[in-house]
């Protein structure tokens, strides 16, 4: 029988059934726009300060500090571009890196064409940006640095506690100068916490964490000033004008509790599952490469470059056999360009068109990661028959 199995978690997952059940009540009888005075909208205000708190909790936020928003994207717009435009008067000095998402890269390079300056911080061969740059890199004028917690392509976490720890030392002395994270592959995944952290934004999204596409929060420390990107109503303390979406909000509210009560559980199956597959990957595949720091890392994402394998080929290759993956991050697919998260790790055309993305969720079974394993090396050895290249090499 045909069979198909899902290992691209980190473009998006399936919704817990404990989620659909809870935003439920608010598509049908619960209807009431939370700004309204009468019942219908009290019980909606309820819900939603509710889910306000759940979000908190798992970032150890205070519920005021939490913004809701249409996804991880906006957030990452509100928070650069917010942050940005509301303190132009101090400067106008972006630090970044090299692998942020495209939600974060494409703000600052929009903010770049509008008189904004951006330093895109190198990450090496192993995926992690260094503390030493970051330093080097500061300005009088540097006003926000906007680095990633785990990356999306290879998982790599960031030392982004040291950086929130040299942000406020910095503020400290005076300066005008913030940090923001984008946490979206890291929630769930791994403890967040802003105090630990350190930091002044933090975006998530819900649907990389078991709940709908479309809803998203931005963790705003209390007094930071933002630019609202989405003006009209007085909504979430005039951050983000627009009625709120209060199905979306339970959603994102019942996930954020359940990735908080399931964390250490989920993130020690997946890490298993992950470690099985590489270990058992080394041992049947030759011409493996393994894409960045294998210890900081998610532990749900496994990124492998095959030589002499195009990722396109063995994406579709593997589809056709059941199994979905991905190559780059799901915004940049499609797209015959090599990856540049896998380019910024210093490897090659070749190895950088061939990387893979495997990302686990916590539907995954042992069992469907033996059955890749079986399909894998001979997917592999079929496209690498096809290579001319690899015939030749293999020919010496
Ligand atoms: C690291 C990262 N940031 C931001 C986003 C965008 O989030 P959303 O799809 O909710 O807009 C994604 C989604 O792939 C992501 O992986």
């Amino acid at each position: 029988m045909f069979r198909r199995i899902y290992l691209d978690n980190s473009a998006t997952t399936p919704i817990d059934e404990r989620v659909v059940e809870e935003m439920l009540p608010f598509l049908t009888g619960k209807f009431g726009n939370a700004s309204s005075i009468h019942f219908f909208g009290q019980e909606a205000r309820a819900a939603v300060d509710k889910a306000r708190h759940q979000v908190a909790e798992l970032i150890n936020a205070r519920p005021n500090e939490i913004v809701f928003t249409s996804g991880g994207t906006e957030a990452n717009n509100l928070a650069v571009r917010g942050l940005a435009e509301a303190n132009e008067k101090y400067g106008k000095h972006i630090i970044t890196s090299e692998i942020e998402h495209s939600a974060v890269k494409s703000v600052c390079e929009d903010l770049g064409k509008r008189g904004w300056e951006v330093t895109y911080l190198p990450v090496y061969k192993n995926g992690i940006v260094r503390i030493e740059d970051l330093r080097a890199a500061i300005r009088p004028d540097t006003i926000l640095i906007s680095i990633m917690t785990a990356n999306n392509e290879i998982g790599t976490i960031q030392p982004v506690s040291e950086i929130g720890k040299l942000v406020r030392t910095l503020r400290e002395t005076g300066e005008k100068i913030w940090f923001h994270t984008d946490a979206v592959q890291a929630t769930g995944k791994i403890p967040i916490d802003v105090e630990e952290i350190g930091c002044d934004l933090l975006s998530l999204s819900g649907h990389k964490i078991n709940a709908p596409k479309g809803i998203g929060a931005l963790y705003v420390r209390r007094g930071v000033r933002l630019h609202a990107q989405n003006i009209g109503g007085r909504q979430e303390r005039e951050r983000r004008g627009g009625t709120e979406s209060v199905h979306q909000i339970v959603a994102l509210g019942k996930a954020c509790e359940l990735a908080k009560n399931n964390l250490p559980e989920n993130a020690s199956r997946l890490a298993d599952l992950r470690n099985k597959f590489e270990d058992e990957v080394s041992e049947r595949i030759s011409g493996v490469f393994f894409n960045g720091e294998r210890e900081k890392r998610v532990p749900n994402i496994s990124n492998i470059s095959f030589r002499s394998v195009e990722g396109e080929g063995l994406l579709i290759n593997l589809d056709l056999q059941g199994i979905a993956v991905s190559t780059g991050s799901a915004c940049s697919s499609g797209s015959l360009e090599p990856s540049p998260v896998i380019r910024a790790l210093g490897r090659d055309d070749e190895l950088a068109r061939g990387a893979i993305r495997f990302s686990f969720g916590k539907e995954n079974t042992l069992e469907e990661i033996e059955y890749l394993l079986e399909v894998l090396p001979k997917a592999i050895e079929s496209l690498r028959k096809l290579s001319p290249a690899y015939s030749k090499e293999q020919a010496k």
